[in-house]
């Protein structure tokens, strides 16, 4: 496979460390030996070499420069446009930033890619969020496949597990806990921590939105609502179709409370079928103890399936993270490839 990346943010970043360290695993297990034609990032620099990037070269450089214009070869200042069109990639890897109101860049940039016949595999939730059905059946008509495992909860799997796994089951209920930052924030509070200092250490693990607000009104957690709903359960939805209430209206003196009685708040997600329509929310609920969503704590994310056939299945894992994301994007390149061997 030859690879376009672009953006080199921390999950492009997370892929190519998880590109170098597993190479050779990657290889003989898989044989995925992928080839990185050409980088394109505003901030760091761009690069296109015919031959192929040298992994270990580009890391080097960023850890000391953050920046790789002085990369030893090939051609350099593309934008990610002509990097998409020219760089003689058969898959672009898309990371920027994501925007919830306008999908830019990206979703222009997946516009592009799949019209000109590249498949896709990505992080960025505003272009899913805005328009998952147009992106499918765009790659559908240029016959190249669309991926974005990350949008949902980074590199634990939820759509590939439900593509999977569900065959012939509906899925009749999804509530889960789809923002490590909000979870993470309630958690610590019932150890009395303030809110102040709890979101300042979700800042500094690095799972925070960069505008935090993202995570602490809900919206962030309502983006991977509309992406379940619509993917995994056959909805349309609009993200202002999402009833949406944030762990900003939860006080530390409720979760006191709460604790008193061995309940526990939590964000949760829900979409939920009913005659035929997907009713979708994000808000602080209290839990008992007694409800496995409880028991998610810190980081973590959890997601539980209520079907028609098997129950009720719950997944959990982390929902961000440098190498948790770029696993994401490592697993769908994975599954191209898979798909490319049939
Ligand atoms: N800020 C998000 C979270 C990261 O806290 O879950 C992944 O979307």
């Amino acid at each position: 496979m030859k690879l376009a990346l672009i953006g080199l943010g921390t999950v492009n970043r997370g892929l190519l460390e998880l590109l170098l360290e597993k190479k050779d695993i990657l290889l003989k297990e898989y044989n995925f030996n992928p080839l990185i034609t050409a980088i394109s990032d505003p901030v760091v620099g761009s690069i296109f070499s015919e031959k192929g990037l040298n992994i270990e070269e580009i890391l080097s450089l960023l850890q000391k420069e953050n920046n790789i214009g002085n990369y030893s070869d090939g051609v350099k200042g593309w934008d990610s446009e002509k990097t998409i069109k020219e760089a003689n990639a058969d898959t672009i890897v898309e990371a920027t930033p994501t925007d919830l109101e306008t999908g830019e860049p990206g979703l222009s940039l997946l516009r592009t890619a799949l019209s000109n016949k590249k498949n896709i595999v990505t992080t960025n939730k505003g272009p899913i969020v805005l328009a998952y059905r147009e992106l499918r059946d765009l790659a559908e008509k240029n016959e190249v496949i669309f991926r974005f495992e990350g949008t949902v909860l980074s590199g634990t799997p939820v759509i590939s597990f439900v593509e999977s796994n569900f065959k012939g089951i509906e899925i009749k209920e999804v509530r889960g806990i789809m923002n490590g930052t909000a979870n993470y924030i309630l958690t610590k509070m019932e150890i009395g921590l303030s809110y102040e200092e709890a979101l300042k250490r979700a800042q500094e693990k690095g799972i925070a939105e960069e505008q935090p607000e993202a995570d602490i009104k809900g919206w962030d957690a309502a983006a991977k609502i509309v992406i379940v709903a619509n993917v995994l359960m056959g909805g349309n939805l609009k993200f202002k179709d999402v009833s949406i209430k944030g762990i900003d209206t939860v006080r530390e003196n409720d979760i006191i409370k709460a604790l008193q009685e061995r309940k526990h708040w939590k964000l949760i997600a829900t979409a939920k079928k009913t005659e035929g329509k997907i009713i979708a929310s994000v808000a602080p609920e209290i839990l008992s103890d007694q409800d496995p969503l409880s028991k998610i704590t810190g980081s973590i994310n959890a997601i539980n399936f209520t079907t028609d056939i098997l129950g009720n299945i719950m997944v959990s894992g982390p929902g961000a993270g440098k190498r948790e994301t770029g696993y994401a994007l490592l697993s769908d390149l994975l599954y191209i490839n898979e798909s490319r061997r049939m």
